[in-house]
């Protein structure tokens, strides 16, 4: 099982080398076949993982909560504000102390740019277990893994130049994260895929995270470019992931972040925009694009129904595949 990353902790992809990565989509899909068929894989038995919440959570929450019972372990569900987190004990503390019960700390802080990402690394500084990012202000690494596998799954191993549309949607609800979207562009890149990032001119992402993505495609081949009209990254594009978030320099200030996104109402994904992608080949077959959101989404808004629940969607499938990355990742790091 153990294939070196013991004790590794998993904050963004960009840390794991291909090769890692590539260890932890094996398992994932071996895990995947284990659980159809009924097989055991009690890989984590006797072993306790401490998920640290910031924020809301169905996805993550109940993967890691279901795979870490799967694996024969537990994993325990700690909420910032109903524990001593919220009368401000430091990560360092939270970090020696649970290191010091369990075998696993998760950690989701998502919606204060500058904040999430910070924090996960200081418990990571002072834990002597593993530390993994269940989203942070910077990456969402255990989702765009899934993603990936979801890819492949849809339409092979070998990504080289399929393009794909990471766009940004309007949503009423709130501002957010931009860790969706940065994470793509983080690991698509390196897999030499054809990224187009589509935003409005206000939703720019985190400038250091647009220079790694290229960066990454520059060491990969891949194509990265960055337009400001979602008819333009769809044209032609095999996949498209349009997906709201906030402005970086309007977090906390909800009325004047969605005064603002409503001026961009019509950025939503339907079926004219959809007729603007093209189908893809796959094993002898042709297929239609795909359309992928990482869930919840604003129906409606980000996108019609009549995409969401249509031919395009991967999105259970995305989903799905979040419970057997991080199972993987769990298996492999605790
Ligand atoms: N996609 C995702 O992370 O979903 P949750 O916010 O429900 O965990």
């Amino acid at each position: 099982m153990n294939q070196g990353l013991k004790g590794r902790d998993y904050i963004t992809t960009q840390e794991w080398t291909l090769q890692e990565l590539e260890v932890a989509l094996s398992l994932a899909t071996e895990l995947k076949q284990m659980k159809r068929r009924g097989i055991p894989h009690r890989y984590l038995e006797g072993k306790t993982l401490f998920m640290l919440f910031f924020d809301k959570s169905t996805r993550t929450r109940n993967s890691f909560e279901a795979g870490m019972t799967q694996l024969g372990g537990h994993a325990h569900y700690i909420d910032a504000e109903t524990s001593q987190i919220a009368h401000g004990e430091s990560p360092k503390d939270t970090g020696i102390i649970l290191s010091g019960y369990g075998h696993g700390i998760a950690i989701r802080h998502d919606l204060v740019p500058g904040e999430g990402n910070a924090y996960i690394r200081e418990v990571a500084r002072w834990a002597d277990v593993p530390v993994l990012n269940m989203q942070s202000d910077v990456d969402h690494p255990c989702q765009t893994l899934a993603d990936l596998m979801t890819l492949r799954e849809q339409l092979g191993h070998n990504l080289r130049d399929v393009k794909i549309a990471v766009s940004w949607a309007y949503a009423p609800s709130y501002a957010k994260p931009l860790s969706v979207p940065q994470g793509l562009i983080l690991l698509l890149t390196r897999y030499g895929m054809h990224v187009t990032l589509a935003h409005p001119p206000e939703y720019t992402l985190m400038p250091e995270v647009v220079e790694q993505a290229r960066q990454n495609a520059q060491a990969s081949g891949a194509k990265f470019e960055i337009v400001d009209s979602m008819d333009e990254a769809f044209r032609d594009a095999a996949v498209v992931y349009p997906k709201s978030w906030g402005v970086l320099e309007l977090f906390g200030q909800s009325e004047e972040s969605l005064k603002l996104a409503r001026q961009y109402q019509h950025w939503i994904c339907d079926e004219r925009r959809m007729a603007l992608t093209s189908s893809v080949k796959h094993a002898s077959t042709t297929k239609p694009s795909l359309y992928m959101h990482c869930l919840p989404a604003d129906r409606g808004h980000e996108v019609t129904d009549s995409v969401i629940d249509g031919p395009h969607s991967v999105v259970y499938d995305q989903a799905e595949n979040r419970l057997h990355t991080c199972k993987a990742l769990t298996a492999l790091t605790m």
